[in-house]
């Protein structure tokens, strides 16, 4: 263990700010410095070094076949990083830097730590929309290998509490900047080379808002992805929540590695469950509850707040809300983790609309339920 040093910076901190120069000074010594972006809260290395780049997988307890997004603070250190950058591309970089989309492209032999790439021939990279987080990059000097700043099968970190439940003494520092501002991670695409923007991981960009940028270039999602996304069996599903990684299914793999692995998974047994009624939801809800409680389980629902209403458990969270689906995307890792605080040990969570940032809901929602799904 080691004396996990914390900063809280408000608002829009100066580049020379102590706080900001402590923990770059630390990032560039191979630290690691946990840091608030506009996503969720990431865990920093320098991505050059692999001994710094190794303690993310170490701390985070990672797979190792999992890549890491790099983060700059500018457009200029994109082509030290990589090859080439096709026009389409560059154009989604214009279009949504700073901001939640990682681009996934060739990557410049030599420019990184192989660990950061975990062997691919692409690295991921993003430039985030949060300013504690453009000055530390700035003022470390190096691309920033982060991924979000949660022990691995954990809820990514909204605050920075999230990251000291998970992470104190593990690491070298915190930068506690407040609440993030979308709540879960970034759209990862890559360009195809027949121009397709391909969505490896659906997430703060909505594939909406990528082909509204597009210029008519079309938007596809990963097969992997939707296949992850239907229904798995309940033996896959308790394979997958048993040793954090799904079970293999000899089908189609996903594309961005990280999506293979069971994930954002509350300690109690997740269930989703979805019907076109609502009311068919909250009774079929109701009664699993019922049946889980007499059986001696501790008991949780999470449901939108017009709905949280309707239910009876040892634990009700509202999350998010029919009227706004951007608050869903806010609340969902801080509304599982609370379910770990109150230890309930059976959960049901009413599905939300698939549309827009949606998108990202459920595909974090079923990941953390490992693909456990009821249909009514
Ligand atoms: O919003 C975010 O993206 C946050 C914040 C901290 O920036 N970071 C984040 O990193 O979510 P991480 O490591 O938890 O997720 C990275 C995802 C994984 O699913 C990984 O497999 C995928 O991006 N990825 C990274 N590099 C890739 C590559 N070269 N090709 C395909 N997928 C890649
Ligand atoms: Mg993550």
């Amino acid at each position: 263990m080691m004396e996990t040093k914390q900063w809280v910076v408000k608002g829009n901190p100066p580049i020379d700010d102590p706080s900001i120069q402590e923990a770059a000074a630390l990032l560039r010594e191979g630290g690691l410095v946990a840091f608030p972006t506009e996503t969720v809260y990431g865990l920093g290395a320098d991505a050059r070094r692999t001994d710094a780049v190794e303690g993310i997988f170490a701390a985070k307890g990672r797979p190792s076949d999992n890549p890491l997004i790099v983060h700059i603070a500018a457009e200029e250190q994109l082509v030290e990083l990589v090859q080439e950058v096709d026009e389409l591309s560059l154009q989604l970089a214009r279009a949504f830097w700073p901001g939640p989309l990682t681009l996934v492209l060739p990557v410049r032999p030599g420019a990184l730590s192989h660990r950061v790439t975990a062997g691919l021939s692409t690295v991921g990279v993003r430039m985030p929309d949060h300013p504690v987080a453009l000055r530390l990059i700035e003022a470390a000097g190096c691309p920033v290998a982060a991924p979000s700043a949660n022990r691995s099968g954990r809820p990514s970190p909204t605050l920075a509490s999230h990251v000291r439940e998970d992470l104190d003494g593990r690491i070298g520092g915190l930068l506690d900047g407040g609440p993030t501002g979308v709540g879960l991670e970034s759209t990862v695409v890559e360009v195809t080379p027949d121009r397709r923007i391909h969505i490896l991981r659906p997430g703060g960009v909505t594939a909406e808002e990528l082909a509204a940028a597009a210029g008519g270039a079309p938007v596809t999602m990963d097969p992997g992805l939707l296949e992850a996304a239907a229904d798995a069996s309940p033996e896959a599903a308790l394979a997958a929540a048993d040793d954090g990684f799904a079970a293999p299914d000899g089908g189609l793999r996903p594309k961005a590695p990280g999506m293979k692995y069971a994930h954002y998974a509350p300690k109690g047994r997740l269930t989703v469950v979805q019907g076109e009624s609502a009311e068919a939801v909250a009774v079929r809800i109701q009664q699993e509850l019922d049946q889980a409680r007499a059986a001696g389980e501790r008991t949780g629902v999470l449901a939108p707040a017009e709905h949280a209403g309707r239910y009876q458990a040892d634990l009700v969270v509202s999350c998010g809300s029919l009227a706004d689906p951007a608050l869903a995307a806010r609340e969902l890792f801080a509304s599982l983790r609370q379910f770990d605080e109150a230890q309930i040990t059976c959960l049901y969570a009413e599905a939300y609309a698939d549309r827009g940032i949606g998108m990202a809901v459920m595909n974090r929602l079923l990941k953390a339920a490992g693909h456990r799904v009821i249909r009514v």
